[in-house]
């Protein structure tokens, strides 16, 4: 194992009912700016829930952060916040409206645009923020990194910055979700333990248990949730899934992947896809193209998780590859390129953007250019 350091400050409130605490999670007298994205909360009653706890605190509200939360909306946001003298900002919404409001609280504090942080991959400092979270896919409630996007010239990256202070999970919130988030927010919770887990064996018995607990919780829960969404207990399990798979819990003293993240948000940035359902096309890839340097893990995730234990060990890796594939699948989402549309042209693109980046991602720091061109043609 290596070596590290673990501190995780956020305080996670969990449960129905619980956005009423609201006021005494807020320090008293600050100067709240709410944000929020597109609507969805008015829709579902949480905004009400909202205005309600904060019934007598001095607060404003900032509508429209986007899904893949752009920096032209953000500067807005900071400016408001700046001449309205924030000194606390309240996420409510999803990982889209947390990570906004993570760029909101570093640009506060910070002179310059703020898409230099964002390039800087770090953010000095931030005013204090929480989040009352909507939707659970991105672990953005309990992590410091965020992902913004640039409109003009269709870049997506990610920074890190302070985590949230607190974060508000009331699974009722989930209740209205479309089931084509679901099906996203799952498949990026699954990648998401892929990323921590999916290196080479043999560094920890505990981070390895872990996060197979998480990945079988996924495949678990996947079907019932296409049953019935309003199950309380079912989405607690889905929340508090999504928020232990990204929250530095499951990688401690391992090495990491994130290959299929980086490529992810390309095709996010030139095409559009949604993050979870880019994920489902480009970690298959990743497994077929970099199946030989897995090997030793991807047997043990065959077994472990799928239970495939007959045949060579070709065969076995054949196996779990093709078992991932078909479990992005049942969710209802594409898993090859044309599927979507997305043409050689975009691959040729991602080639270039990370050659002139000079990229080197994943635990072998091989996925380059050329690489992750392999693994986009091996999933057309
Ligand atoms: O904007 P509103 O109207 O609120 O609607 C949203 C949005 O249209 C809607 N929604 C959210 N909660 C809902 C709901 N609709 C009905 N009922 C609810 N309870 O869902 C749509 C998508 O929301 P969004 O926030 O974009 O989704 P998600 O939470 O998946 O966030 C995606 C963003 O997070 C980044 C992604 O790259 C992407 O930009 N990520 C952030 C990470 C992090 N901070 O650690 C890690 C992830 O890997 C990921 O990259
Ligand atoms: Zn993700």
């Amino acid at each position: 194992m290596k070596n590290f350091i673990f501190q995780n400050p956020t305080k996670l409130v969990f449960g129905k009912g619980q956005i009423a605490r609201l006021p005494q999670l807020i320090p008293a007298g600050k100067k709240i700016m709410v944000t929020y994205g597109g609507g969805s909360v008015r829709a579902n009653g949480i905004y009400d829930q909202v205005c309600q706890a904060l019934e007598g605190t001095d607060y404003i509200e900032f509508w429209g952060i986007e899904p893949n939360p752009t920096v032209e909306t953000l500067r807005k946001a900071i400016i408001t916040g700046k001449e309205q003298g924030v000194d606390f900002l309240l996420a409510v919404g999803g990982g889209s409206v947390l990570d906004g409001t993570k760029l909101i609280a570093s640009g506060m504090l910070y002179d310059g645009d703020p898409w230099e942080i964002v390039r800087k991959g770090k953010a000095d400092a931030a005013i204090p923020y929480a989040s009352v979270m909507t939707l659970p896919a991105t672990g953005s409630e309990m992590n410091s990194g965020a992902v913004i996007s640039r409109t003009e010239t269709r870049e997506k990256f990610a920074f890190y910055t302070s985590y949230p202070a607190f974060s508000i999970l009331d699974p009722e919130a989930t209740y209205s979700l479309p089931p084509h988030q679901v099906a996203c927010a799952l498949a990026d919770i699954f990648v998401h333990v892929m990323e921590q887990y999916l290196t080479t064996p043999g560094q920890s018995r505990i981070m390895d248990r872990w996060a197979e607990g998480l990945l079988m919780t996924v495949i678990e829960i996947a079907p019932k949730i296409r049953e019935n969404q309003h199950d309380y207990d079912l989405m607690s399990d889905f929340m508090l899934t999504a928020t232990l798979a990204l929250n530095d819990f499951i990688r401690m003293g391992v090495t990491e992947d994130w290959a299929t993240h980086m490529i992810g948000h390309e095709l996010t940035a030139l095409h559009g896809l949604t993050h979870g359902a880019s994920l489902a096309i480009v970690l298959p890839g990743t497994m077929r193209v970099l199946r030989d340097q897995k090997k030793g893990k991807i047997l043990q995730y065959g077994e472990r998780v799928w239970g495939i234990t007959a045949g060579t060990e070709e065969e076995r890796v054949d196996e779990a590859i093709e078992k991932t594939e078909q479990f992005f699948r049942s969710l209802g989402l594409s898993t090859r390129l044309s599927q979507e549309g997305i043409g050689d042209d975009v691959i040729d693109e991602v080639q270039a953007r990370f050659e002139r980046l000079g990229a080197a991602f994943g635990e072998a720091r091989n996925v380059d250019g050329r690489k992750a061109a392999e693994i986009l043609r091996s999933s057309k």
